[in-house]
C-alpha cells in the first residue's frame, strides 16, 4: 500500500519535472489540487474547480486575477507565468462544458 503511494508520488514528480502544458497536469504541478478538488463532492471550501467554472463562466478575468493575486485564504501565485495562468483558467472554465 505504502509502496503504491510512493509510486504515485514519484510519478507526479516525474510529470512535474517534464513541464506541464495541459491544465490538469499544471494544477497538480503547482499544487492547486492540494487545496482544490476538481469535482464538487459536497465540500465547498476551497471551492471545487467545477464550482469555480460555474460561478465565473462569464468572467475569466476574475479567475486569472484570483490565481495571480490570491483571494481570501488562497495564496497569491506571483511565480506563475501569464501563459500558465491562461492554461489553468481555460482548463477550469472547460470543466463546466463537459458536464
Ligand atoms: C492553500 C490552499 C490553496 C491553494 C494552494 C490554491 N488555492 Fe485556489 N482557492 C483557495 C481558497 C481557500 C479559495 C476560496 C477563496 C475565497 O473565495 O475566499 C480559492 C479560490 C480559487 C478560485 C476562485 C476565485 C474566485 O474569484 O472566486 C480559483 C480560480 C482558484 N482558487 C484557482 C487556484 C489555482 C489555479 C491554484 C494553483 C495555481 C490554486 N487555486 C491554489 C485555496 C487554495
Amino acid at each position: 500500500m505504502n509502496i503504491l503511494i510512493m509510486f504515485f508520488a514519484l510519478l507526479m514528480l516525474v510529470c512535474a519535472s517534464a513541464g506541464a502544458t495541459d491544465g490538469e497536469a499544471l494544477a497538480k504541478q503547482r499544487a492547486c489540487l492540494g487545496c482544490h478538488s476538481v469535482q464538487h463532492q459536497g465540500i465547498s471550501y476551497p471551492p471545487a474547480f467545477e464550482r469555480v467554472a460555474e460561478k465565473h463562466k462569464d468572467d475569466p478575468e476574475q479567475i486569472k486575477h484570483s490565481i495571480r493575486y490570491g483571494k481570501g485564504k488562497m495564496p497569491a501565485h506571483p511565480t506563475l507565468t501569464d501563459a500558465e495562468i491562461v492554461i489553468l483558467t481555460n482548463w477550469i472554465l472547460g470543466l463546466e462544458l463537459k458536464k
